[in-house]
């Protein structure tokens, strides 16, 4: 069976229902994801992007000072806007190095592979098309040097903390000591400032949780009547915990494919997204419990982001 087939009846079939993130990107998910970058209340890019066009060089200057020469390996790659000054960088250093963007999506790999030579000429890349950590375990067989692997974007947030915790454990397992992880988090904050990102009034965050049911629609025969579903985000405090849901608006029973039928009560929640925020001192334990030393911090000026560089004990 269709494996976005089994993970969304299996999602839809649970006690608590919910649907994977990672199936927001399809090419009108990748457009709408744009837009959110783009929108004044998603301060997340920008604060990720002041960090690294200002301070590439430095993160390099940190790695080198670990490593004489190193690949980099993308997580997560997207139009690798953030990571092209970084890798600019790393050419006008005239390091030697292959850059390995790994994304789930096919339409972000062509992409890239048209667009980043033409803005970086010169530039070595390889990129991986799949889930994060087969493409990982690609890239480090094919990788000749020590690795610095990027995974910015607070991507790391879409995971649960204990889901986050064992995926950086399996990062280093596929690593070797000496190798890097800079891994970008959202930092906790007014509360206020968080729940708008996902909450922006032009509604760009709300087509983007609905794009979900369109997609299932298209690619899976499903029924779901879009106007019956209401973005609902919430973020607590206390736990750091933001989420985004679905609300079904009524009770109505939604055909999937051929054969499958799912419920849904009136104000029955859908759980489509966690956007974790983190403090650095869970950001420090979570690198020592997993394996990895902290090198260095790397915040905006506004300190609601942080770029953590850790190393391979
Ligand atoms: C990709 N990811 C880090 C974004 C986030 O902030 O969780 C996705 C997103 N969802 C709604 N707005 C942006």
């Amino acid at each position: 069976m269709n494996p976005f087939y089994q993970d969304v009846l299996r999602g839809l079939s649970a006690p608590f229902k919910q649907l994977d993130s990672k199936y927001f990107y399809d090419q009108q998910g990748d457009q709408i994801f744009e837009e959110i970058m783009d929108c004044p209340e998603y301060y997340l890019t920008n604060c990720e992007l002041e960090i690294l066009s200002q301070q590439s060089a430095a993160i390099i200057d940190t790695v080198l000072a670990y490593q004489g020469a190193f690949d980099v390996i993308e997580l997560g790659a997207g139009n690798a806007l953030k990571s092209s000054f970084f890798l600019r960088e790393m050419m006008n250093k005239k390091a030697s190095f292959t850059y390995f963007p790994v994304d789930i999506s096919a339409n972000v790999i062509s992409l890239l592979q048209r667009e980043l030579p033409a803005s970086l000429p010169g530039i070595r890349i390889q990129p991986l098309q799949g889930e994060y950590l087969d493409a990982l375990h690609k890239a480090t067989s094919l990788s000749k040097q020590n690795k610095l692997v990027l995974f910015l974007g607070a991507n790391i947030g879409n995971f649960s903390v204990e889901s986050a915790l064992r995926f950086c454990e399996e990062i280093r397992h596929q690593l070797l000591p000496g190798d890097l992880l800079l891994t970008g988090f959202d930092l906790a904050k007014d509360p206020r400032i968080i729940l708008a990102a996902y909450n922006d009034k032009a509604g760009i965050t709300k087509r983007f949780n609905l794009n979900l049911l369109h997609r299932i629609n298209t690619e899976l025969e499903a029924d779901f009547d879009l106007a019956q579903y209401e973005h609902y985000p919430t973020y607590d405090p206390q736990t750091g915990a933001c989420k985004s849901y679905l609300v079904s608006l009524q009770e109505q029973t939604v055909r999937l494919g051929e054969a499958d039928f799912i419920s849904f009560k009136k104000g029955e929640p859908v759980l489509t997204e966690n956007s974790q925020k983190y403090t650095l001192a869970q950001i420090e334990n979570m690198a020592a419990q997993c394996g990895f030393q902290l090198c260095r911090h790397f915040f905006d000026s506004r300190k609601w982001f942080v770029d953590s560089l850790w190393i391979c004990a």
